[in-house]
Formats: C-alpha cells, structure tokens, sequence
C-alpha cells in the first residue's frame, strides 16, 4: 500500500489503495486499538458504503455508532453540528474513541469540526469517497461550516489522524463531479507539478475509450498514482503553512474568480467547474501581462475541456468584481492573486483592489 506522511504538528499518513475500505477493520484495530467508532455520513453515502463500513468495524470487534445527514451545502451549519455532538455525547464517546468522517468535503468539514470541539478534540479519520475530498479536502485539517451565507465562516484547524483514500468508492460518482474533482488535481498539476498534466490526459483518454465488461483497473491504477501526487503537493504546502497565512494561499489557484463565479450563480456552476473557469483566467492575465509563456491558456484549456470542464466564464465580470471584493479572504485593501508562471509553477501577487481590473482576463 502506498501512502504520504504529512509532518504537520500531529502528524499523519494518508493511505491510498484501491480497496482499502474492505480492510478497514484491521487498519483501524490496529492503529488506534480499544477505541470506539462513531461514523459520519450523508444519506447517500451511507446508503452506498456504510453498511461496508459499519460491518466491517464490527467484524474486528470495533465497537460502532453512526449519523448520517441530508445530503448537500444546505446541511453544513451549526444545526448539523449539534445534531452530531448530541448523538456522539449519547453514544458516550470519550476522548479515546475516534470519529470517522465518510464521504465528500460536506461530511468531512463537519465530522472533523465535531471531532475538534467535542470533549475540547478528539481523534478523527478521513475516508473521503469523492475526487475533490481525497486530493484537497481530507488533507490538511480546516474543518467547519457555513453561517449567514458566508462559506466556512466557522471552524477550526484540526488535522485527522489518518486518511484513508480507496479510488473504487469513486466507481460511483456521477460524471460531473468526477470532473469537478479533476479541475482541482488540474490545480496541482499547475503550481507544482507538469506531470499530473499529463496523467489528467491520460486518464481522459481511458474514460473516453469504451472497456469490456466495464473492467476499471486501469482508471483506477491512474486515479491512484495521481491522488497520491497531488496529496504529496498537499502535504509540503501544508506543513509549510498549516495555518494557512501564507504559502498555503498556492491552493487557492483560479479560486478567488472560481468562488465569485459559484456565489454570483447560486451554486448552479459546481466548485470544480468554477475553479477550472478561474484557472483559464488568471492564467489569461498571466500570458497578457507576459509572466508566463504563451500558448499556456489555449494548453489549460484543452485539458479542462478534454475533462468535460467549462472554461467560459458565463457572469459579467462588474458581478465577478463586486463578488472578490466582499470575498472574507481579502486582507484590507489588497487581494493576493495565484498567478501561473507556467505549467507547474505559480505566484502569489498581492494585488491593490482599485486596480484588480486588469487582472481579470475573463
Ligand atoms: N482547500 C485549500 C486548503 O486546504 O488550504
């Protein structure tokens, strides 16, 4: 089994196998004995893995409780989290016991802001059974919910004490979102890494190719070598900066325009779509303002079209303006912009708000 060690204060490993979830039993036996299970999912998920999950808990004599919640954004606030806290205060959890966040980036920011505050923190895993949650979500420890309208204005930095990442619980994903979580390992390939480039056209090309008897090993063989280099690229940005006061700002490439594109459009454009808009972007007023060679937007683009991404913005750019500039990240009056300098290198560039104009090639 492969696996990357973040060496943030508490350290952890991130395993990645495809498989994995049918030896959860033992992996969690013997890495945190004697301690008691309370898993945390949304319906869907939990219809799908959570009798695979519980079963297999309770097949190594792992004492287990679960919750599982409605799916969807609308799920992720306060409510939610005493609703969680509640059950596991029921379920008599103790400082010893361990909560397992199984599914995507909702359930996981919930499940670990619930581990931090209950009993002042306790321990919590990651089993992230979508794209976008196993190379950037599961990774990293910010954990939270959202609170008058505002995304994950509420939270805690709390790193899990492992990440298991199995790529077949991705057999399920609809389409859409397998693509969403490719805009964001597109990301990783661009601030450190050309090779994941290559590896995302590669896998475009084996889903594009019809296989017998819907064999998928080799899409999973792919998926995996390519999440383990983009949870290394997240492992380094992170133990440089976990607190994410600077270097760890590399992430956010093509999300400052990306989450202006989802609030001006209600969410109908998905993170991953509106990520992959704001990468072509910033990566337009890079080429314009010569920071990085030409012919780099019409190469990002291709891939994010081959991938069945969007790469048009579709909201006029004074709503896209007005958005960055209620955006809870921006620092008094500058913004800090990811600029590519080419593939598998990028800036940040503090940018005064009066002139982020010109900035904004879409
Ligand atoms: N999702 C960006 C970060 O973890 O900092």
């Amino acid at each position: 089994m492969q696996s990357v060690h973040v060496n943030t204060a508490q350290p952890y490993d991130v395993l990645v196998e495809t498989g994995l979830l049918d030896s959860l039993g033992n992996l969690i036996g013997r890495r945190f004995h004697g301690a008691k299970c309370f898993v945390v999912s949304d319906a869907n998920v939990m219809a799908l893995y959570g009798a695979r999950v519980i079963n297999g808990l309770r097949d190594a004599h792992i004492e287990t409780r679960s919750l599982s919640f409605a799916p969807g954004e609308s799920s992720k606030t306060m409510h939610t989290i005493e609703v969680i806290l509640s059950e596991m205060n029921r379920a008599e959890m103790t400082r010893s016991d361990l909560v397992i966040a199984l599914g995507g980036g909702i359930t996981g920011d919930m499940a670990g802001f619930a581990a931090s505050i209950y009993m002042r923190g306790i321990r919590f895993v990651q089993i992230p059974t979508t794209l976008l949650a196993a190379v950037d979500a599961s990774v990293g420890g910010k954990t939270g919910v959202n609170m008058g309208g505002l995304k994950n204005q509420v939270g805690t930095f709390w790193q899990p004490s492992m990440v298991i990442i199995d790529p077949s619980t991705m057999d399920t994903l609809p389409g859409r979102e397998l693509a969403c979580g490719m805009a964001e390992v597109v990301k990783y390939g661009c601030i450190r890494d050309a090779e994941i480039i290559r590896m995302a056209e590669e896998l475009a090309r084996i889903a594009a190719t019809p296989t017998p008897c819907g064999d998928r090993t080799d899409i999973h063989k792919v998926l995996e070598n390519m999440i383990l280099r983009c949870v290394a690229i997240k492992a380094q940005v992170v133990e440089t900066d976990e607190r994410d006061t600077g270097e760890r700002m590399l992430l956010n490439f093509g999300h400052t325009i990306g989450h202006a594109v989802e609030k001006c459009t209600g969410g109908a454009v998905q993170h991953g779509e509106a990520v992959a808009i704001g990468m072509v972007a910033m990566a337009r007023t890079a080429e314009n303002k010569n920071m990085c060679p030409a012919g780099y937007t019409d190469r990002l683009a291709t891939v994010l079209e081959g991938l069945g991404l969007p790469t048009v913005c579709p909201v006029d750019g004074e709503d896209i303006l007005g958005a960055i500039r209620s955006d809870k990240k921006r620092a008094g009056q500058t913004i800090s912009l990811v600029m590519p300098d080419g593939i598998g290198h990028c800036s940040i560039v503090p940018v005064d708000i009066e002139i982020l104009t010109d900035y904004l090639a879409i």
